[in-house]
């Protein structure tokens, strides 16, 4: 099956925060930045893959900053990592500065997505070739927080997860 690069796969949302969108400190709420993150992975997994995808798993969200009312969001994402028909994709939001227009990191999400055929099932994705040294970090770590995710769901025996043992024992 053919290779692709993370780039062919970048999706940029950017959006305003508005008061239907906040909690009681005027900040972004956590779920709607989950929303806004899940579908710009949506749109990156279906670039890769070229089929539906559905949410398979979050492994990890840090909701570093809050978005204060009136920020200009934007959320990044790319594919770090495709196994079989799984695909890793990496979240970036960024908020930018009304003055200068400067972007600050706000927030990083990891998801996972399945590509699936009309019924549901899960079907073969194209690898990924990472070209910058971010992508290639990205891609290098995703197998052990595959394994993480997978022993987390019950899904793989904690003695099964070599590449995340390797992190305890090297
Ligand atoms: C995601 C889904 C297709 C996986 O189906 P499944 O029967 O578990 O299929 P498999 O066991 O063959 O897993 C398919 C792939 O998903 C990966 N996967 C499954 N659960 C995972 C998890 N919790 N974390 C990471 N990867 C996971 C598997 O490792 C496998 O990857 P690979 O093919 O790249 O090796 C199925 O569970 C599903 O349809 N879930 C509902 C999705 C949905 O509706 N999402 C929206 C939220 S409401």
């Amino acid at each position: 099956m053919q290779t692709k690069f993370p780039s062919e796969s970048l999706t940029v949302l950017t959006d305003l925060v508005l008061p239907s969108e906040t909690n009681p400190l005027n900040n972004l709420f956590g779920g709607e930045l989950l929303a806004r993150m899940d579908r710009a992975a949506s749109i990156a997994a279906r670039r890769h893959s070229r089929r539906i995808t559905v949410t398979a798993s979050v492994n990890h969200v840090a909701f570093n900053r809050a978005i204060p009312l009136g920020s200009v969001v934007t959320v990044e994402a790319k594919v770090s990592r495709s196994f079989k028909s799984s695909m890793e994709i990496y979240i970036d939001v960024w908020i930018e500065d009304r003055e200068s227009g400067s972007k600050t990191k706000a927030n990083e999400a990891i998801y996972t997505f399945v590509a699936v055929d009309e019924t549901g099932r899960p079907v073969e994705v194209p690898q990924i070739v990472p070209q910058t040294d971010e992508e290639k970090a990205r891609f290098d770590a995703a197998l052990r927080r595959k394994q993480l995710s997978l022993v987390l769901a019950g899904k793989m025996k904690p003695d099964e997860a070599t590449e995340l043992k390797a992190l305890f024992t090297s």
